[in-house]
């Protein structure tokens, strides 16, 4: 991990060419998250109010938001964690807003979530906080050991193992908790504020390890950030695996599947693409920015 690479330049996403470089056509991937016409509310007020997006495979989806705007909210209804009041939710083709309990635990399975502040169980080894949901499938110890070694050797935290939370600093916690989100193999992950709270060298490496999972694995992705810095960082960069670190893309050039999405008031009020994003011409996504 290069830990201190990829100063953010907020000129350098502002000074964006408008019109994009030549680019392959695109090929339209399965949509892996769909929302239709999404609501709901707690009480009185609503929260969300007709939300419809789609997330494709391969995709990385940033989401920003002020605070309290239902971000969290957004990601506890793609894990079912959440139920819509209306409309309908999809995730791997399968109506999670429908689903059963004893189903969505299975779907969960392919879903790799990392809580908003890491949430480790703090009684708990790294070893158990990693292999959670392997426990829980009664997966051999030794293929627990392995596993989670091997998910630990991602994060760069091999050496923590028979650790326990209250041993780590926040951005190693926050390591492990991307470990265990990535430990089965998850064909979605949902990271919530990943970098929320740390400072800005550690939020880097954290950065570093989504666009690592990004650019290694393709694995699709809601990335929820109050930090644009982060946001830009993942669209202007990519990993590079001969240096283990990331390196800026050339000048003017974005990452193609990485997109954003913005919410305003339980709106979405931004669906679309960096470029489109720095030269948005709304007001309240230009003060969001400025
Ligand atoms: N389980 C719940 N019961 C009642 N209200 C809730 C619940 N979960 C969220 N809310 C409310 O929904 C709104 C959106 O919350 P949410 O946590 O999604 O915000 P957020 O955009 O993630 O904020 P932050 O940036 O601070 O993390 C808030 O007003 C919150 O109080
Ligand atoms: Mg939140």
């Amino acid at each position: 991990m290069s830990g201190a690479g990829g100063a953010f330049e907020p000129a350098a996403a502002a000074g964006l060419p408008l019109s994009a470089p030549p680019v392959a056509a695109p090929v339209q991937r399965e949509p892996v998250v769909v929302f239709e016409h999404v609501s709901i509310g707690f009480g009185r007020e609503p929260v969300l109010e007709d939300i419809s997006f789609q997330i494709r495979r391969g995709d990385t989806r940033v989401l920003l938001g002020p605070a309290g705007v239902g971000k969290s909210v957004l990601l506890k209804l793609t894990n079912g964690l959440l139920r819509p009041d209306s409309g309908r939710i999809f995730v791997f083709g399968q109506e999670i807003s429908a689903m059963r309990e004893e189903d969505l635990f299975e779907l969960r399975g392919s879903i790799g979530t990392v809580f908003q502040e890491g949430a480790l169980f703090d009684s708990l080894s790294v070893r158990d906080n990693v292999g959670y949901r392997l426990i829980e499938e009664h997966v051999s110890d030794d293929e627990i050991t392995r596993r989670v070694t091997e998910a630990l050797r991602f994060v760069e935290l091999e050496q923590t193992l028979n650790k326990f939370p209250s041993e780590l600093s926040g951005g190693m916690r926050r390591r492990v908790a991307i470990a265990r989100a990535i430990v089965t193999n998850p064909q979605l992950l949902l990271y919530d504020s990943p970098t929320g709270g740390l400072d800005p060298i550690t939020s880097t490496t954290i950065i570093e390890l989504v666009m690592k999972q990004r650019d290694v694995a393709h694995t699709t992705s809601l990335v929820i950030t109050h930090r644009l810095q982060d946001a830009f960082v993942l669209a202007m960069h990519h990993y590079n695996r001969e240096t283990g670190g990331m390196t800026p893309l050339p000048a003017g050039q974005t990452d193609p599947n990485t997109c954003f999405m913005m919410l305003h008031q339980g709106h979405l009020v931004f669906d679309g693409s960096t470029r489109d994003l720095v030269h948005s011409e709304d007001p309240f996504i230009k003060e969001y920015l400025s």
